[in-house]
């Protein structure tokens, strides 16, 4: 087991990573204050991951609220569910919540424990290796909104995240390679040796290598928790972690949430960044074709869809959050291993590039 620290003065906590985690509960019951948890978890996870994680809360009263599955229910609606369940099993302050899912749930389970009687402690155990390397990290949680994605929501800290890499056993390939364009991004933002690593050992990823798998999530997390720990509100350097998302949010929204998974459009949209930042004169041609080469290894698309024109993109991408003051800022790559957020660049080299 791997453990590394997200240094947030008093609401620092332990990332533990490693294979068979869910069978310590030494790992967990130390972060729960109270004498009761209840874990939060889908219809799809619950029945695979379940009666392990309750076997871990022996002693303790417990029960768990079980969610339909999908982005589509990642709303105010299915957020109610969770808080009539707290209600109605009389969880008081001192009750933790337990997220035992992918994004979505975590993502839904953090912003019940931020508002659930203004505040009660929650742990994540993330199943899908996106929720692993990205969304369980750093403490933005929220639901969607039919007008916005993640629209409501807070910042809210978990005790601790439990890793265990054997869940990702029983997730489907193309979910795993979804999380490792995730991946790839912090290579991609901060760190060229960890590229050349990924590429030596993409094999070893995607067979689902335990070793492997400890390594790229460890190291994820390491470059999540110092970027968050520096910037916790997304003031500067945390905008950094959107590479590839303003294009990619555009490709998710035209192509309607739920046809191109999101780590799948992020990775088109770090193949545009890095040919928009070629357009800048920071990249070379080869370094355009080795960052395709990597997520194509990964078995991502590298190709924003057929159908959509370069208008679409302008339309999607004026609407995106990144969008400050009427400002549209990008996170292009100034080098491969090194990343910057600009509002300075010229809009007809966006235009070729949205264009294809
Ligand atoms: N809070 C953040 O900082 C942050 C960062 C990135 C993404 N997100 C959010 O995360 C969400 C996406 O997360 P995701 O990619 O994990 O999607 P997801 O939660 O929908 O999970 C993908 C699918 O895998 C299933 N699943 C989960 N674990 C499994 C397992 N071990 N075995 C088999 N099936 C399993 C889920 O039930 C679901 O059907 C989005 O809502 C996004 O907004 C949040
Ligand atoms: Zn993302």
């Amino acid at each position: 087991m791997q453990t590394l620290q997200l240094d947030l003065g008093e609401r620092s906590y332990p990332i533990h990573i490693g294979q068979g985690l869910l069978q310590q509960p030494e790992l967990v019951t130390p972060h729960i204050r109270g004498k009761s948890a209840v874990v939060v978890s889908n219809t799809t996870v619950a029945p695979l991951y379940l009666h392990t994680t309750e076997a871990m809360l022996t002693g303790l009263k417990h029960s768990a609220a079980i969610l339909p599955d999908g982005e589509e229910y990642k709303n105010l609606d299915t957020l109610n569910q969770i808080y009539t369940h707290l209600l109605e099993n009389k969880a008081d302050r001192k009750t933790t919540l337990i997220a035992l899912g992918g994004g979505v749930v975590g993502d839904m389970t953090g912003y019940a424990a931020a508002s659930y009687q203004r505040g009660v402690n929650f742990i994540q155990i993330p199943t899908t290796l996106l929720a692993m390397v990205d969304s369980s990290v750093g403490g933005k949680t929220g639901v969607n909104h039919p007008l916005g994605k993640n629209m409501i929501g807070a910042f809210h800290q978990p005790q601790c995240v439990l890793i265990d890499t054997d869940t990702l056993n029983t997730l489907a390939d193309r979910e795993l390679s979804a999380g490792i364009a995730e991946v790839v991004k912090y290579g991609l933002i901060r760190d060229p040796a960890f590229l050349t690593w990924l590429d030596e050992n993409m094999d070893g990823l995607l067979a689902r290598d335990p070793q492997t798998l400890t390594y790229a999530i460890y190291r994820s997390c390491e470059h999540k928790a110092e970027v968050v720990a520096a910037d916790e509100r997304e003031s500067g350097q945390r905008a950094l972690l959107n590479l590839g998302h303003t294009f990619g949010h555009a490709i998710e929204a035209s192509m309607g949430y739920g046809q191109w998974l999101h780590g799948e459009a992020v990775a088109t949209g770090m193949v545009m960044a890095a040919q928009m930042s070629q357009q800048m004169g920071w990249l070379g041609a080869d370094e355009v074709a080795y960052v395709r080469h990597i997520l194509q290894r990964a078995r991502l698309p590298v190709d924003p869809p057929a159908q959509m024109s370069g208008e679409d993109f302008a339309r999607y991408m004026s609407v995106d959050k990144k969008v400050l003051d009427g400002t549209l800022r990008l996170v292009l790559m100034k080098s491969l291993g090194e990343s910057i957020v600009t509002a300075d660049f010229d809009p007809d080299a966006l235009k070729r590039v949205l264009q294809g």
